[in-house]
């Protein structure tokens, strides 16, 4: 049996054969996507060539550190591929994202790319979203107004998310509300309505953008969908 990181490491690792030599490539972020970069930096010491576009500043950091090329998404016209996490994941292939707080970028450059693969073990797996509060990405200035029409959408609880007691801000300058709706039945029409809210930047509801989500099972399994 393998442990959830364990279980992260195998999968980042797997998800690296898909970055071939001269591709020009989304990276995503958060703790699966760290293995992912790990197994990218001892390739790039092998001679793997490719650039990548960050989706978080986090990921800038890290890819720096082990030796990764990186550009910017206003640099290219389009991506061969991403590969990034998710928080939920259902069978569909319909995603929240954002619980490290990158869902803008991560949008923008899962939508710039030809491929969006997500990496993700066992737990992420659902039958219908919304267990996970949904991140949404709202304008500081307005976020209570936000705040009290999301309340009126089904959301059961919303709160701005926290860093050593206060607002947590985004690589954008941004707050987030965390929203949780238990379950979210109509992940289109929800994103449709979320982002006619003034005030709202970005939803964590990646619908109909995923091509492949890996699965790294604790028993060792890898499973691709
Ligand atoms: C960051 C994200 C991450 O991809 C998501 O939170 C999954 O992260 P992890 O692999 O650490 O569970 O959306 O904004």
């Amino acid at each position: 049996m393998f442990n959830a990181e364990d279980t992260k490491k195998r999968v980042g690792a797997y998800a690296a054969d898909f970055i071939e030599n001269g591709m020009t490539v989304g990276l995503g972020t958060g703790s699966t996507v760290y293995w992912l970069l790990q197994t990218l930096g001892e390739r790039v010491q092998q001679g793997l060539q490719f650039s990548a576009v960050p989706t978080s500043r986090q990921t800038q950091t890290l890819a720096t550190e082990l030796g990764i090329t990186l550009t910017e998404l206003n640099a290219v016209n389009e991506l061969v591929l991403t590969i990034d996490g998710a928080d939920e994941v259902d069978a569909r292939l319909q995603l929240i994202k954002g619980g490290g707080g990158a869902l803008l970028q991560e949008k923008m450059v899962a939508a710039a790319s030809k491929q969006l693969i997500i990496i993700v073990d066992e737990n992420k797996m659902v039958d219908t979203l919304g267990k996970f509060p949904l991140p949404v990405e709202v304008i500081p200035s307005g976020w209570k107004q936000v705040h009290r029409k999301v309340m009126g959408m089904g959301c059961t609880k919303a709160a701005i998310r926290q860093k050593n007691e206060q607002a947590f801000i985004t690589d954008n300058g941004h707050y987030i509300l965390d929203c949780y709706f238990e379950q979210i039945t109509d992940p289109v029409n929800l994103n449709i309505a979320l982002h006619l809210v003034p005030g709202v930047v970005e939803t964590g509801l990646f619908n109909g953008m995923a091509d492949m989500v890996i699965t790294g099972h604790s028993d060792g399994r890898i499973d691709t969908k």
